[in-house]
């Protein structure tokens, strides 16, 4: 039998394929046999191996191994160690799924679309149109070249029209990072992370990971002054992304926050962990993607420390706001927020828990033979 290939790289990714491979395995009918690719984008017990404990996501059926490096080098070594992957099937590839907007999101998608092999791009459609984000690189170039482009917010539609992208290649599936969420949303709030970290009362939750805001000594040292500000008014828990760590240590700003202890930081979570808190959580300053959607659908208030999102429909609908390096402004609404004034969401279309029965029955449907 042919196979489905699905493609995982980096911590993003997993709780995407996860519920789509979940839901295809209740399939009686497959008419090919699911296959999962990993690139080693990301590797390791805290950035990998726990997600896939966590998620339930089978072994992968090849580990490309890639590990980090700049954006080119690890682009390559995806690129070139996919194609060898796909050629050695020699035909047997009915086609590749990719998801997300990381560097080997944009790789395999180069790799199979050139082996003309159907491709599709889960999560299609975001646009920051913030050129000087990787992500958005990735985003418009592997929409460029899917077959079919799986969308999971009204915006996405709408940019892909803009773009002139023929309306039958584009599907609204919705989102399937929340259907992980419902998946795990009991045995997340059954966790007690509060009282491992010995927190009492309300806390915020801070994750910080992108290039513009850590890899800027100016910017990190101002989201630093930010957090400790934060800190006085209520407790804050900060699981740190390996690069975070690494320039707040190079640039001396480590310390001010572990030695505060108003501030918790902790390596990075979990899957379940992560949800449990922020689940829990009286607000969230982040700049993932992912963040800003999860807290939409919990209701849990999110300040988003970047210039732009890819996902409007979370401050248009949601609870998210996007606050850029004007920390005054934020600070103010971390007060409308503790005052209980703050905007609360409404549902968006598709964030279900049953998007990944609708990316099957697409995918079964258009690719059948
Ligand atoms: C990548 C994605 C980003 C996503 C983020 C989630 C791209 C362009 N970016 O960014 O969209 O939001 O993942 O975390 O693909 N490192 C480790 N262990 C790991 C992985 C990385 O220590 O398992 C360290 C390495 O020093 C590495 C650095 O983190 O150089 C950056 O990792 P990389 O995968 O290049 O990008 P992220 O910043 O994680």
């Amino acid at each position: 039998m042919r196979k489905l290939i699905f493609v995982v790289g980096a911590r993003p990714n997993f709780m995407k394929v996860a519920p789509v491979l979940r839901a295809l395995n209740t399939r009686g009918d497959l008419p090919w046999h699911p296959w999962l690719v990993h690139t080693g984008q990301h590797y390791g017990e805290q950035m990998s191996d726990i997600f896939f404990e966590q998620l339930g996501l089978p072994a992968p059926d090849v580990y490309l191994g890639v590990g980090s490096g700049t954006h080119g080098a690890q682009t390559a070594r995806v690129l070139e160690s996919f194609e060898r992957h796909l050629m050695e099937l020699n035909g047997g590839a009915a086609g590749v799924v990719v998801v997300g907007d990381v560097n080997s999101t944009l790789a395999c998608a180069l790799a199979a679309t050139k082996l003309q092999i159907p491709m599709a791009h889960l999560e299609a459609g975001l646009r920051s149109f913030d050129r000087s984000m990787p992500e958005e690189i990735n985003r418009v170039a592997t929409d460029a070249i899917s077959d079919l482009l799986l969308v999971s917010e009204p915006a996405g539609e709408t940019n892909l029209q803009n773009e002139g992208v023929p309306g039958e290649r584009v599907r609204y599936v919705g989102n399937v990072m929340i259907d992980t969420l419902c998946w795990e949303l009991e045995r997340a709030r059954n966790l007690n992370i509060k009282r491992e970290l010995g927190l009492n009362g309300r806390y915020a939750m801070a994750t910080m990971h992108r290039p513009s805001n850590v890899d800027d000594q100016q910017r990190l040292t101002q989201i630093v002054e930010f957090l400790n500000k934060i800190s006085k008014r209520l407790t804050l828990v900060f699981p740190v992304h390996p690069r975070s760590r690494a320039r707040m240590a190079e640039w001396g700003l480590h310390d001010s926050l572990a030695e505060n202890c108003a501030v918790r930081l902790i390596d990075p979570l979990g899957y379940r962990e992560n949800l449990n808190l922020m689940a829990g959580a009286t607000l969230v300053i982040t700049d993932s993607g992912g963040l800003q959607e999860e807290t939409t659908f919990l209701g849990v208030p999110c300040l988003t420390v970047r210039p732009n999102t890819e996902r409007p429909v979370t401050v248009s609908q949601g609870t998210n706001t996007v606050v850029d390096g004007n920390f005054d402004l934020a600070m103010n609404l971390v007060e409308s927020i503790l005052a209980g004034s703050y905007k609360s969401g409404s549902p968006v279309p598709g964030w279900d828990g049953k998007a990944a029965e609708r990316v099957s029955d697409v995918l079964i449907n258009e690719w059948r033979n």
